[in-house]
């Protein structure tokens, strides 16, 4: 892989005045390659302030950017720094290996890329994954390996490329080195309530995407309670936004838009979703999980090319853990070692037996961040053993007294408050009659639908 710098695009800061760009964008207009080129290169190099891109960023939010805007916006956030090229991965007769991704925008219990992407490598398709640590109610990849004795999410271009060669698959840390634009915006988009606009987030998360490198992506895009999109609608204009921007730079992009109401499988935290991806690849597993799993796979092997394979296979026959093991060991983890158990657990029993119609994912994932499981602030650290196992599901049946969760930390004083934070998070319809459940592939979005 040959990391080809752009870093920090030139600017001529007399080109463009920061305060008519705002203006223009505040007022409706639009903004010309050009504006938008010197805008991100002007702000990465620190010449037009955090204050002028507050405004800017507020003025998108409330006006938006056309199609040929946001792409330009995303190109700009790319060439502020470097991009990588896998385009060297070949096959014994010199055919180019084609990569593939996937990014989730976030969501409870989400542990799919743990299954994901060993079972997609199992086809000998190369995965490069590059994550992040989470912050907030969403958990991180990274945090969720780093409960692995001895693994590290750190890799240098040379490492990564090395095990992409020889395993297909690698989960690592992303560089510094990709969109720093993107790094400086997004941090203060944090901080002035700007993280909301759609255009912000799909270059923001595309730029990065593009940077990678990867041939085909897909995106899994959630929506509901637990998700950053909460409506169907905004979900929609956000995938088709990113699958867009995919489509024009050359990556064959889909998206699939999935139910976050409810926490993905019985699991939220860092080592026990670990635990719960482990019964996936071992061909077991909570059905919502696996079935997510096998179709970002299908997705994801159907972008480079492969579809004459049913992925949920290779989850059978332990091709796909056999890829985990090497991919973990190749990062110095102990994939046999005992994953890291909490200090205290607390039992939450039902008050009432009947059919469970509604688990709140949102409840569940603040209840995990407050056991410990995710961070506050981006210098915090998580605990591996902490977080929720959920004993029921919408559309099981519970008796009084049954266990619906149990608390994991290592602090026992962060129980009363994670407690707080699932009162009124499970409805059981005590009638005992079944329960609706919305599907979890609520619609998929390819280039064709643009
Ligand atoms: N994730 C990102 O990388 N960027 C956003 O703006 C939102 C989510």
């Amino acid at each position: 892989m040959t990391p080809s710098s752009v870093s920090g695009a030139a600017f001529d800061p007399g080109a463009f005045s920061a305060t008519d760009l705002i203006r223009t964008k505040r007022d409706g207009g639009r903004l010309s390659d050009a504006e938008i080129d010197w805008m991100i290169a002007a702000y990465t190099d620190g010449y037009v302030a955090d204050e002028q891109m507050s405004a800017m960023a507020m003025a998108i939010l409330l006006r938006g950017m056309s199609r040929e805007e946001i792409s330009r916006w995303t190109a700009a956030m790319i060439a502020s720094g470097e991009t990588m090229d896998f385009s060297s991965l070949k096959t014994a007769d010199g055919a180019r290996r084609l990569t593939a991704d996937k990014h989730s925008t976030g969501g409870v219990g989400d542990k799919i890329t743990l299954p994901l992407a060993p079972l997609v490598a199992s086809y000998g398709v190369p995965v490069p994954q590059l994550s992040g640590r989470g912050l907030g109610h969403t958990g991180g990849t990274l945090d969720k390996l780093e409960a692995i004795p001895g693994w590290r999410a750190s890799l240098t271009n040379e490492e990564m490329l090395a095990q992409l060669d020889s395993l297909s698959a690698v989960i690592c840390a992303a560089g510094a080195g990709l969109a720093p634009a993107d790094k400086k915006l997004y941090a203060l988009r944090d901080v002035t309530g700007t993280v909301e606009a759609i255009p912000l987030i799909a270059s923001s998360i595309m730029s990065k995407k593009i940077a990678e490198g990867t041939d085909a992506l897909v995106l899994d895009v959630k929506t509901g309670s637990g998700a950053f999109m909460k409506t169907r609608e905004d979900s929609e204009e956000l995938a088709r936004t990113m699958v867009a921007l995919g489509t024009d730079a050359g990556v064959n992009t889909t998206a699939l838009i999935t139910s976050m109401e409810t926490p993905l499988g019985l699991t939220a935290g860092n080592g026990i979703e670990v635990e719960e991806s482990l019964e996936v690849l071992a061909g077991g597993g909570p059905a919502d999980v696996v079935e997510l799993t096998v179709e970002l796979a299908r997705e994801m092997l159907a972008g480079v090319g492969v579809t004459d394979v049913d992925p949920a296979e290779n989850l059978r026959n332990g091709r796909a853990m056999d890829s985990w093991k090497k991919m973990i060991a190749a990062q110095g983890g102990d994939p046999q070692a005992p994953l890291p158990q909490a200090a205290h657990s607390h039992t939450i029993t039902a008050a009432v037996g009947g059919t469970v119609t509604r688990l709140d994912a949102m409840s569940v994932g603040l209840a995990a961040w407050r056991l410990g499981a995710g961070r506050a602030r981006k210098e915090d650290t998580v605990q591996a053993g902490a977080g929720v196992r959920m004993h029921a599901k919408p559309g099981d049946q519970v008796a009084a007294g049954q266990p619906l969760f149990t608390l994991l930390t290592d602090d026992q004083e962060r129980i009363a408050r994670a407690e707080e934070a699932l009162n009124g998070a499970v409805d059981v319809d005590v009638s005992g009659g079944p329960a609706e459940l919305p599907p979890l592939l609520q619609g998929r979005i390819t280039a064709q639908d643009l």
